[in-house]
C-alpha cells in the first residue's frame, strides 16, 4: 500500500521531548512527500475526530518546549470495544495510512487493539518519564525527569544538612522504581525505596542510626511512588529514630520543563525512524533504542512484559550509601 497520510497523537502522561519527537516525525514525513495530521488531546481527540494539519512550519519553535503542543489525555474509552471501533472509524474516514502514537504502556496497549481492529500500520514512540517499557533502554522524557528531580534534591540537601534533618523525597513511578533508582544514585541518597525490592522500615531506621553514629547527621531517602505510602514511612522513621523528618513529594514538577539534550536527541532519532519504519512496511512496532541503536520492537512485546530493574545498579547504590 502506498502511504500518503500519517496521523500523529501524543497520549497518556506528557513527557519532555514529545514536541521534539512530533517535529522530527513531521519533518521526516514532509521530506518523504507525505501529508501529516495531528490528533489533539490524545485518544480523546482521535475519538472526537479533532485534528490539525501539520507541516514543517507548524512544528517550528517546538524542540525546546516541554509538554506536548498537541495536548494529551488518559482516554479510558480506548479500553472498550466501542472506543476502539469508534477510533477505527475515524482513522478510516480520514484516509489515514499510518499512525504514530507517542506515549507509554497504556497508550501502546490501546494502539495494539486499534491496529487489530483497523489494520492501519502503527508505530509507537516510547515517551514516558517512567522508563518502564521493555525493548527500549530508555524513553523520551526519562532523562529530563531524573535531572529535574536531582536538581530539586540537591537543594533539599542544603536544608537537610543545615538543620540535621532526614528528608523522605517521593519521586514519580507509579509501579516502577526506575526514576527513584537513578535519582537516588545521582543524589547520593542514604536509602532508596523502590517497588521491585522489599524493604523493612526497621532496617531503614537502623541504617540511618548507624550513619548517625559514624558522623552523618542528615539523610536523604528517595522513595518511588509505587513503593508504599510515603506519609506512613515518614511518620514511622520519625517515631522510631527521633530524627526530625520531613516529607517532600516532587510530583508533577518532574514531568514538566524543557527537555535535556539527551531527551531531545533520542526524540529526534525516534521521530525520524518511526516514519521510516512505516515506509518500510512495519505494521505494529515500537521505535526502541538498544545499546545506542534505534531498533524496531514488537509493540505487543513492549507492553506485555515487565522491564527488569538493573540489580547491579541497585547494589552499587547500596554500596555507595555509607
Ligand atoms: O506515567 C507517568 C506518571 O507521571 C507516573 O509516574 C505517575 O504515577 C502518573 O503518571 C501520574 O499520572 P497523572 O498525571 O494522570 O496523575
Amino acid at each position: 500500500m502506498v502511504m500518503k497520510l500519517i496521523a500523529i497523537a501524543t497520549t497518556g502522561g506528557d513527557a519532555p521531548g514529545m514536541n521534539a519527537a512530533i517535529r522530527a516525525a513531521v519533518r521526516t514525513a514532509v521530506a518523504e512527500n507525505l501529508k501529516v495530521i495531528g490528533f489533539t488531546r490524545g485518544y480523546a481527540g482521535l475519538l472526537a475526530d479533532e485534528f490539525v494539519p501539520l507541516d514543517s512550519r507548524a512544528v517550528g519553535g517546538m524542540i525546546h518546549r516541554g509538554g506536548t503542543f498537541l495536548k494529551t489525555s488518559r482516554a479510558e474509552a480506548m479500553k472498550s470495544e466501542d472506543g476502539i471501533s469508534k477510533a477505527t472509524y475515524v482513522l478510516r474516514k480520514n484516509g489515514v495510512d499510518g499512525l504514530i502514537v507517542i506515549g507509554g504502556d497504556g497508550s501502546f496497549r490501546a494502539a495494539c487493539d486499534l491496529y487489530r481492529s483497523s489494520g492501519i500500520p502503527t508505530v509507537g514512540i516510547p515517551a514516558t518519564i517512567d522508563n518502564d517499557l521493555v525493548g527500549t533502554d530508555t524513553t523520551i522524557g526519562f532523562d529530563t525527569a531524573v535531572n529535574t528531580a536531582l536538581e530539586a534534591i540537591d537543594k533539599i540537601r542544603d536544608t537537610a544538612t543545615s538543620h540535621e534533618r532526614v528528608f523522605v523525597i517521593e519521586v514519580m513511578g507509579h509501579n516502577r522504581g526506575f526514576i527513584a533508582l537513578e535519582v537516588g544514585i545521582g543524589a547520593g541518597a542514604e536509602v532508596i525505596l523502590i517497588p521491585e525490592v522489599k524493604y523493612d522500615t526497621e532496617v531503614v531506621c537502623q541504617k540511618l542510626e548507624e550513619s548517625y553514629d559514624i558522623g552523618k547527621k542528615s539523610g536523604i531517602i528517595v522513595m518511588a511512588e509505587g513503593a508504599g505510602n510515603c506519609m506512613d514511612v515518614t511518620e514511622a522513621i520519625g517515631e522510631k529514630t527521633g530524627f526530625e523528618v520531613r516529607l517532600v513529594r516532587l510530583g508533577h514538577v518532574q514531568r514538566g520543563g524543557s527537555p535535556t539534550a539527551y531527551s531531545r536527541l533520542i526524540a529526534c532519532k525516534m521521530g525520524a525512524a518511526s516514519i521510516r519504519f512505516l515506509l518500510d512496511g512495519k505494521k505494529k512496532d515500537m521505535t526502541g533504542i538498544q545499546a545506542g541503536q534505534i531498533v524496531p520492537v514488537d509493540l505487543e512485546y513492549a507492553t506485555a512484559t515487565n522491564k527488569p530493574i538493573d540489580e547491579q545498579l541497585y547494589r552499587l547504590a547500596l554500596m555507595l550509601a555509607v
